[in-house]
């Protein structure tokens, strides 16, 4: 059968998953329940993927928590999406030392209580050191704003002489930008049906996979990732290269 064919051949392995974690309030609106409902459960959700990628020899999973546009949300939602944060993040703290994640967040971190900076700040400090599966929380985070501030920057630089106009290619422009140090995303997943960016890793995401599924993010548990993982596994990335040219690469 063609299924069992299928689950034969080893998987091929995204290095570094990105995750729009969409549907937590669509999720409890089908309960009848308040949104909150649906993002204390969607934080359930993080853990099985968490947990999952681990699994799975995953190096890098990046997860978008809260987009630089989520504050245009009502003030009461916005403030228990950065509780839940505070809360998830203080009480994970002895897991991530146990399990060995090193813990970051991408974002513009200013936007956020003295209190939930100086949390963060001390997570990133007690995991830096970690070498499982690194775990980013992209947080009051956009695309735009990340090329802005790489621009920012390089731009700095230039006046101080450390680099000349002429030597900003490509790649001294991705040295400036968040995940700067970390492969970029293999495999791209949206949950909750929607297709599109959501201002998500603009520039990063130049050669990831995508993937979109109608499951809530609360609904999205580990049989739902490997499907993902299978998805990305059946496709032939080609960087601009033609299908014989990749084969041969393969074969050398
Ligand atoms: C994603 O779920 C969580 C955040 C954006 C913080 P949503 O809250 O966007 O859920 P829907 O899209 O309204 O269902
Ligand atoms: C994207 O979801 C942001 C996060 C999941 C954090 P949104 O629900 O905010 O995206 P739009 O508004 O539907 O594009
Ligand atoms: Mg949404």
């Amino acid at each position: 059968m063609n299924s069992g064919q299928a689950s034969s051949l080893p998987l091929k392995i995204p290095r570094h998953v990105a995750i729009i974690m969409d549907g937590n309030g669509r999720w409890a609106k089908q309960r009848k329940k308040p949104r909150f409902y649906g993002h204390r459960a969607g934080v359930e959700s993080v853990e099985v993927v968490l947990k999952a990628c681990a699994k799975v020899g995953i190096e890098v999973l990046t997860l978008f928590a809260f987009s630089s546009e989520n504050w245009h949300r009502p003030a009461q939602e916005v403030q228990i999406l950065m509780n839940l944060f505070k809360a998830a993040l203080s009480s994970r703290l002895n897991q991530f030392q146990s399990q060995n994640i090193r813990f970051r967040v991408i974002g513009d971190r200013s936007g956020f209580s003295k209190s939930l900076q100086i949390e963060i700040a001390k997570a990133e400090v007690l995991t830096a050191k970690n070498e499982g599966i690194t775990l980013i929380i992209a947080a009051n985070y956009g695309g735009r704003w990340d090329i802005a501030q790489a621009a920012r920057k390089i731009a700095v630089e230039a006046k101080n002489g450390q680099l000349t106009v002429d030597s900003i290619t490509t790649e001294v422009f991705a040295d400036h930008l968040s995940l700067a140090d970390l492969p970029e995303p293999d495999l791209f997943i949206r949950t909750g049906g929607e297709q599109r960016i959501s201002n998500f890793l603009l520039w990063q995401l130049a050669y990831t996979e995508f993937y979109f599924t109608d499951t809530l993010w609360p609904d999205f548990d580990e049989a739902a990732f490997i499907l993902a993982i299978n998805s990305f596994s059946q496709r032939e990335r080609r960087f601009g290269r033609t299908s014989e040219q990749m084969k041969s690469l393969y074969r050398a």
